[in-house]
């Protein structure tokens, strides 16, 4: 043995030939925490001391190489201040450095996830072989950050600029062939080769077969290209990786100029280049809302495997109307692999949903992502029905017939009728209070909701929802089945619209008021898809349908009168009573027509306009910044009173939600995460000045409070 650590290990294969094997004790994956950090120092210094020997393969005892760095440690990381941050990157890299420069040949074998950290530490090495089933890559843009340990300085030495540009810029994951033709990995083999594989490259190496002090100069030294190549290189890679990445993102653009000032430098010099654009990219208020994401979306992963534990599988489903909706679901619970009952009352509704399943496994399929075998094995677990036939055997019915209280109260108690007494019934409902539907069943304990967002297939949330009387055996089981659709389930309390809808029609109610006030709607589109949302709230009720949102945004007046009910005729509602209902009837704020390839294209209307201006009842000036405000502001109150009202668990579950469930920006993290950033003082100083709109803008107790004490959501 040449060292024991927790994290790694080093010791003898053969014949002055050293395993330095990653094996972090007590987790699952490997990942660069402060410990494996320090432990590779250590053992690098160990093998450096052998007498003996003579090359170092590193392998993984983990079925991943390395996933990263250890995200958790990030919040306290980068809250040190720029010298210390500084201090802690140097002494990373120079481990790194250090392991760079053994005065031996070093292969590593990669045999699964090498990401971030861990494809560092692969650069590190002389020579790099990968098994066909792992994936490499830089993906620390998505974290709003730049590699930290040397990525950024021994990738473009590698593989070229342009190449180096493309993967730290995207972030993207590379599959065996491409890292391989790029030149980021040596050779690729089969997964049961792969350590004798990386050992013969070893051996050849030590033989002097392979020139890796020729391969460790290239990697240390200045890139190989004159000034004029390296501009013409940078200035169109930059302008490429600043188009796709938008505005919003710094990360992409920083980082290519990292490489772009490092590439002339001495690896030394580089390494300094890149700790500074480290640093920057680190105070970054995306950065941290992004870090704060990823660290919510590990809360909300394991809050819902721990809900699920006691579910057992669902090996049966039903879903009741195959509308959008139902059929979304039926596609996606058998294309998961739960056999799923779909049934209606109209043989129409039921080709309907039969033709969307199909269309969607036949894009899959010309894709080249599904076999035309298991296309059809697919649509065969989707069973349509008229009638019970078979309502005996699901574990999970879910109903997704109209939104309409008085008839889902009625089909679901003719179900209850129909299925075993432990079956679990979920119902679709976008508003409609759990706890009331409960009141039309027999067993009330077995009853919850299961609310999808559409299109079902892409949409990653479920909101399950916790009625007066569901029992804690429902809420299981329906979790259950949302993770075996692929999908993220957070659990709610009920209450009308539940949490996104809850929080949406706030948002909305702020639209119609600035319609009212005199604002172009246009505009309000534009200002919040400025703000990073996927579409401006005029877009999203014509996709959604202005009917649908009418009759939702009834029941939630009727559920928060105090705020929620307007004393004015906004242009939605008009919109609605002039049956314009959105790309459904082609006709909405806007109008739409197919394009070439038969989708909806959206365009201006005169009629539209003509109805906004008669909707305003007012001329008030409105900056960018007013609009924004004034859309953001009920929102993120409302999540705050879900908060405060325990209809969420704590504010992981919010910003998550709002992430999935309508793709609030990622890069602001959410609406509490954005209320942190600005500081809950000045969210309420902003709210205040907004006081004449009503209760929608009247920050709650809670945050006046928090604001008192200087307290965030979260740390
Ligand atoms: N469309 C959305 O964006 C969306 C999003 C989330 C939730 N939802 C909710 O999902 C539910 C369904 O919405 P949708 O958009 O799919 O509606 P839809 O009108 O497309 O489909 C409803 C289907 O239910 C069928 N149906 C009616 N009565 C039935 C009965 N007694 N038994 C069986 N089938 C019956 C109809 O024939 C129709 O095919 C609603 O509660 C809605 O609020 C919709």
């Amino acid at each position: 043995m040449i060292y024991q650590g927790k994290a790694l290990t080093a010791k003898y294969l053969e014949d002055g030939i050293a395993e330095l094997c990653f094996d972090l004790e007590g987790d699952s994956v490997n990942k660069f925490n402060r410990l494996t950090l320090q432990e590779l120092g250590e053992a690098t210094a160990a093998l450096a001391a052998e007498a003996g020997l003579k090359g170092v393969l590193v392998t993984s005892g983990k079925s991943v190489f390395i996933v990263g760095a250890d995200i958790t440690e990030f919040t306290e990381l980068f809250k040190l201040p720029d010298a210390d941050l500084r201090s802690w990157a140097v002494q990373a890299n120079d481990v790194f450095n250090g392991f760079e420069d053994l005065p031996v040949p070093t292969v590593v074998a990669i045999n699964g996830v090498a990401l971030g950290g861990g494809f560092e530490m692969c650069l590190a090495c002389d020579f790099r072989v990968m098994s066909s089933a792992a994936i490499v890559g830089l993906p620390e843009v998505k974290l709003g950050i730049n590699p930290g340990f040397g990525g950024t300085v021994r990738l473009p030495r590698l593989i070229g600029c342009d190449n180096a540009m493309m993967w730290v810029a995207t972030g993207n994951h590379q599959k065996p062939d491409a890292a391989l033709k790029d030149g980021g990995v040596d050779a690729v083999v089969a997964p049961e080769q792969l350590k004798d594989a990386a050992l013969d490259l070893l051996k050849g190496t030590i033989a002097g077969d392979f020139d890796y002090k020729a391969r460790r100069t290239e990697k240390t030294s200045p890139v190989k290209l004159n000034d004029i190549e390296r501009m013409m290189s940078f200035t169109t890679g930059k302008a490429m990786v600043a188009q796709q990445a938008g505005r919003h993102m710094p990360a992409p653009l920083t980082a290519a100029k990292s490489m772009e000032r490092n590439a002339g430098l001495s690896r030394a010099e580089a390494i300094e280049v890149e700790i500074d654009h480290f640093i920057k990219l680190v105070r970054t208020p995306q950065s941290a809302a992004l870090v704060g994401l990823f660290l919510s979306e590990q809360a909300v992963s394991k809050a819902a495997r721990g809900f699920a534990k006691t579910g057992g599988d669902v090996k049966q489903a039903a879903v009741l109307g195959a509308g959008i909706m139902g059929g979304g679901i039926a596609y996606q619970s058998a294309y998961k692999g739960t056999p799923i009952l779909m049934k209606d009352i109209a043989e129409a509704g039921i080709e309907l949903g039969m033709k969307e399943a199909g269309k969607l496994l036949a894009k899959r399929v010309s894709r080249g992502r599904m076999t035309a075998d298991k296309m059809s094995a697919v649509l065969n677990s989707i069973r349509p029905s008229l009638t019970y036939d078979g309502f005996d055997k699901p574990d999970v019915i879910v109903e997704a017939v109209v939104e309409n209280a008085k008839v889902k109260r009625a089909v679901l108690a003719e179900t209850e009728k129909h299925i075993r007494n432990d079956a679990v019934l979920a119902s679709n409902t976008s508003t409609i209070s759990i706890t009331h539907l409960a009141e039309a069943l027999e067993r009330p304990e077995n009853f919850c909701g299961m609310h999808f967002f559409n299109p079902v297939h892409a949409m990653p949330l479920v909101e399950v929802i916790r009625g007066a009387k569901t029992s804690d055996s429902t809420v299981a089981k329906v979790v259950k089945y949302a993770l075996q659709m692929g999908k993220t389930p957070i659990v709610v309390n009920d209450c009308p619209g539940f949490y996104v809808n809850r929080v949406l029609f706030p948002y909305f109610a702020g639209f119609d008021m600035l319609i009212r006030d005199g604002a172009d709607f246009r505009k309000v589109d534009k200002v919040m898809e400025g703000f990073g949302m996927p579409m401006g709230p005029a877009y999203l009720m014509d996709v959604v349908g202005i009917d649908t949102g009418y009759h939702a945004a009834e029941v939630m007046a009727e559920g928060f009168p105090d705020r929620m009910r307007h004393d004015f005729t906004g242009i939605s509602q008009m919109m609605f009573e002039a049956k314009r209902y959105g790309q459904k009837n082609g006709i909405g704020f806007y109008r739409y027509e197919e394009d070439k390839k038969g989708k909806p294209k959206k365009c201006e209307d005169d009629t539209a306009l003509a109805m906004a201006a008669k909707a305003k009842q007012a001329s008030v000036e409105l900056s960018d910044e007013d609009i924004q405000a004034r859309m953001m502001i009920p929102m993120c109150i409302e999540t705050v009173r879900c908060i405060d009202e325990g209809i969420l668990r704590d504010p992981a579950d919010a910003d998550m939600g709002l992430v999935m469930g309508i793709g609030f920006p990622v890069f602001r993290g959410g609406a509490l995460r954005y209320i942190d950033q600005m500081g809950v003082k000045a969210f309420c100083e902003m709210a205040d000045r907004y006081a004449d709109l009503g209760a929608l803008y009247q920050p709650t107790e809670s945050l006046r409070k928090m604001a008192a004490n200087g307290e965030t959501f979260f740390k």
